[in-house]
């Protein structure tokens, strides 16, 4: 007999069905609760509550795993590239020669945006966060591209508007830099790789080109394939929640970018940078901020630390810990804030606040202070981010449209005032 959990409420017991995944996770399967025994379940921040049932990507948080598609974390770092990673992602399998050739050649077809969309940066402030400037260029793709509107309009046409936003994305993000510092976009080159591309038209300038180094692309390309997915989180279940709605692909791209930009998700990378360097401004003593981060009066916390399902190590941390001392090695970079990095991280891993709440450094930890190695503005770490998790993104809102998902919507306990009596302004 397939495997069931015995709930008794009230005195009464109730069969619920036991749904197992290919690494034996189990699920008890609660989608007939309410109308059985009237009850919902409460998981605020979904912390217990899978979603979906998903082929993309397993995650064990208690042993550190990653793997997208099955192939673990660590293979995919050191031996493929973002390119074919995007693919497997998207299409499930590690392509052939000739897919990967054919799908590269497709993105280098698409990298230009509208011309007519260069206008939007105009009317950005220079000011603007570029996080809010990606995510309102990316919807706007939508009213580029109307066909789009339909997400059930098969699959050579949405593999298109895949192609499209994997391509357009790069420059979209490069000139919300651009934008930021005042100087003239840079055009794609489509002889250039999607990483070069990127680097190219961040750093080129008019007046001189940008000699790519080999060193930044590389570790680049990584950080990127590390960032590529990591199932349900905020982000990604924010662009299937919009999804499921069936609202298009560039616009539930652009809800899961918003999601992404909060200090808690991947807006931490930023903070990370911001917060060593108030402690390098500060003098460098790291008994302050610790103190702080234990204060449950103080809303301060150590950024970079602590995960919502890593609760032994990040493997994405450890990778990018080893890619981080390569850089800085290789460009002869020696910086301050990396030292304190170091401290603190010593420091907070034998502290018994952390250690008792398993809080390890994570993947933000670490990649701004490559992305600072790399030249990049701290504003541009949570895009660097966005770059990174598009082909997840689109992976999950993929599957999520093919499996035709139902669309998302919780329940709650109500906990306001009883029905009452609407009093007119005169008598209040
Ligand atoms: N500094 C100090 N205390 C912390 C921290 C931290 N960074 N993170 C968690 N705690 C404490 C928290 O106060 C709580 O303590 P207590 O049990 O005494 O109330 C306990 O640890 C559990 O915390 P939680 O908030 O219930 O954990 P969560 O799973 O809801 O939150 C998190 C996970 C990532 C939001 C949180 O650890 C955090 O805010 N970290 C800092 C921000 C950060 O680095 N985010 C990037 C995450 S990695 C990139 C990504 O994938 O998004």
């Amino acid at each position: 007999m397939a495997e069931q959990a015995e709930l008794i409420l009230e005195g009464k017991s109730y069969h619920l069905p036991v749904v197992t995944g290919t690494e034996n996770e189990k699920a008890i399967d609660i989608k007939n609760l309410r109308d059985l025994t009237g009850y919902i379940t409460l998981d605020s921040g979904y912390k217990n509550t899978g979603a979906t049932l998903s082929s993309i990507t397993f995650l064990d948080g208690e042993q550190g795993i990653l793997r997208y598609r099955g192939y673990p974390i660590e293979q995919l770092a050191e031996r493929s590239d973002f390119v074919e990673v995007a693919y497997l992602l998207i299409y499930g399998e590690l392509p052939t020669k000739q897919q990967l050739d054919q799908f590269s050649e497709n993105i280098k077809m698409h990298t230009l945006i509208h011309e007519d969309m260069r206008r939007f940066y105009s009317a950005f402030p220079t000011f603007a966060h570029p996080m809010g400037v990606v995510s309102s260029v990316t919807c706007a793709l939508s009213t580029f591209y109307p066909e789009s509107l339909n997400p059930h309009r098969g699959e050579e046409k949405i593999n298109l508007t895949i192609t499209r936003l994997l391509a357009k994305f790069p420059t979209i993000a490069a000139w919300a830099y651009k934008n930021s510092v005042g100087h003239p976009v840079v055009y794609p080159k489509n002889k250039l790789g999607y990483v070069e591309n990127f680097l190219n038209m961040m750093f080129s300038m008019p007046s001189d080109d940008y000699e790519i180094d080999p060193v930044i692309v590389n570790a680049l390309d990584k950080l990127l394939i590390l960032h590529a997915d990591h199932e349900q989180n905020c982000s990604t279940s924010t662009v299937r929640l919009a999804g499921s709605s069936q609202a298009n692909l560039y616009s539930s791209i652009a809800a899961g970018i918003t999601a992404l930009w909060g200090p808690l998700h991947g807006g931490a990378n930023q903070e990370v940078i911001e917060m060593l360097d108030r402690i390098k401004e500060e003098g460098g003593s790291l008994d302050k901020w610790i103190a702080k981060a234990k204060d449950k009066n103080d809303p301060f916390r150590l950024m970079g630390f602590g995960h919502r399902v890593y609760k032994n190590f990040d493997p994405r941390a450890k990778i990018i810990k080893k890619a981080c001392d390569d850089v800085l090695n290789r460009l002869g970079i020696k910086d301050p804030v990396l030292e304190i990095a170091k401290k603190l991280e010593e420091v907070a891993l034998n502290d018994e606040y952390f250690i008792e709440r398993k809080l390890y450094p994570n993947v933000d930890f670490y990649s701004g202070i490559i992305y600072r190695a790399m030249g990049i503005p701290k504003d541009m770490f949570t895009v660097l981010f966005a770059v990174g998790r598009l082909p997840g993104w689109i992976a999950q809102w993929k599957e999520m449209t093919a499996n035709k998902e139902p669309i998302g919507r919780p329940r709650q306990i109500y906990i306001g005032p009883k029905v009452r009596d609407y009093v007119n302004i005169a008598d209040r």
